[in-house]
């Protein structure tokens, strides 16, 4: 018999496709010119049609060309038009063609000169986001994000070989804090890492951490809460005893070899004090250089799903948890767009294994069911 296991998550996983993804800062897709994004191998151009954002293959339909070289030009009706660089097709913002300039401006246009729109874009944090198909997960949720008494900012947002898989899991983890972060609130008390209770409720998976927190030469304990989905999107609630911190950690899987990073924090002690923010911008710049600093260190940017494939412990419950919920959202993508299930009900009965069964006997517990 010939055993398979599950694949692993790499950035081109069609599992991706069903995902709100972060593509673009707000202010980098103008009003004068389209600008292609890649998602997962794929190209999409985005542009901005008198105010309202689409989103289209980036494939011209008559040879192919890339419509993120064309340019934004305004039709007869005063309204925006994509006009392609290389024969001039001109679309209009929901994708249909109404100009063939070598047929004159009254040849007869084929219904199959249309632009295939993204499932859906949206711009939320001042980030433009985009679903390639029906997204299994509606977008990331970041509560603190314009909240009264919290200050945001956008910490230095960066392209990295790491898969977005590598980095959501290692967003997910709290073990390695005394060790990659030993330069900055690492620390280590000596005793087992506190890791509570993981929650899945439809695709939300939740988890805790009491862990301490260095602070200058302060050290605290701090309770971290971190929340993701079936996405390349991390949210992480820092709860310190002055202080609360939020984080947005969003990453786009471009392509096979990089992914983009967009990191967005909040903080409540901020108060106006530009110093104070320039710092906090800085200390998270440099959370996520130690961090990358370790994942650029892999040959290889994949992120087992298998649950075989590595071993695990109870600190790692909810790193777990993640897996095997990416592992549902791969079955279920490979589904027709629609059919959205609950995790878990896209495996077969009896397919998925206790995670735990991979370490020492007594080691680890039985991660959070997806969907229990
Ligand atoms: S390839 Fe776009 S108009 Fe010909
Ligand atoms: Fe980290």
């Amino acid at each position: 018999m010939i055993v398979t296991g599950v694949p692993p998550l790499v950035n081109t996983s069609p599992v991706w496709r069903r995902a709100w993804h972060p593509v673009a800062h707000a202010e980098e897709v103008t009003a004068g010119a389209p600008l292609q994004v890649l998602v997962a191998g794929e190209a999409w151009v985005i542009a901005r049609f008198d105010g309202r954002l689409a989103a289209f293959e980036d494939r011209c339909p008559h040879r192919l060309a890339p419509l993120s070289a064309g340019q934004i030009t305004t039709g007869g009706d005063g309204t925006a038009r994509l006009s392609c660089a290389y024969h001039g097709w001109r679309f209009d913002g929901t994708g249909r063609c109404d100009l063939i300039p070598s047929l004159g401006r009254h040849g007869k246009i084929s219904k199959r000169a249309r632009l295939r729109a993204a499932y859906g874009v949206a711009e939320a944090y001042g980030l433009v986001w985009l679903a390639p198909e029906e997204p299994l997960a509606p977008l990331p949720a970041f509560g603190e994000w314009g909240a009264p008494g919290m200050t945001g900012a956008r910490a230095r947002t960066v392209r990295t070989r790491a898969g977005a898989g590598q980095l959501v899991d290692n967003f997910l983890d709290a073990a390695h804090f005394p060790f990659v972060h030993a330069a900055s609130f690492g620390v280590s008390d000596g005793e087992p890492l506190q890791a509570g209770e993981v929650t899945t409720s439809s695709w939300r998976l939740t988890g805790v951490f009491d862990t301490p927190y260095r602070d200058g030469g302060v050290v605290v304990t701090h309770r971290v809460t971190k929340t993701s989905g079936p996405n390349g999107t991390a949210h992480v609630r820092l709860d310190l005893p002055h202080v609360t911190i939020a984080i947005l950690l969003a990453c786009l899987p471009e392509d096979a070899d990089t992914t983009r990073v967009f990191k967005l924090i909040t903080r409540g002690d901020i108060d106006g004090d530009a110093g104070k923010l320039e710092r906090f911008i800085k200390e998270e710049d440099q959370i996520l250089a130690e961090d990358l600093a370790i994942l650029e260190r892999y040959r290889c940017s994949l992120l087992p799903l298998d649950p075989h494939a590595e071993v695990h412990t109870r600190a790692d419950r909810l790193s777990v948890a993640w897996r095997r919920l990416m592992a549902d959202a791969a079955a279920q993508a490979l589904s027709e767009p629609g059919e959205a299930s609950e995790p878990g009900e896209a495996s077969e009965p009896g397919e998925a294994s206790e995670p735990g069964e991979a370490s020492e006997p007594g080691e680890a517990s039985g991660p959070g069911e997806p969907g229990g």
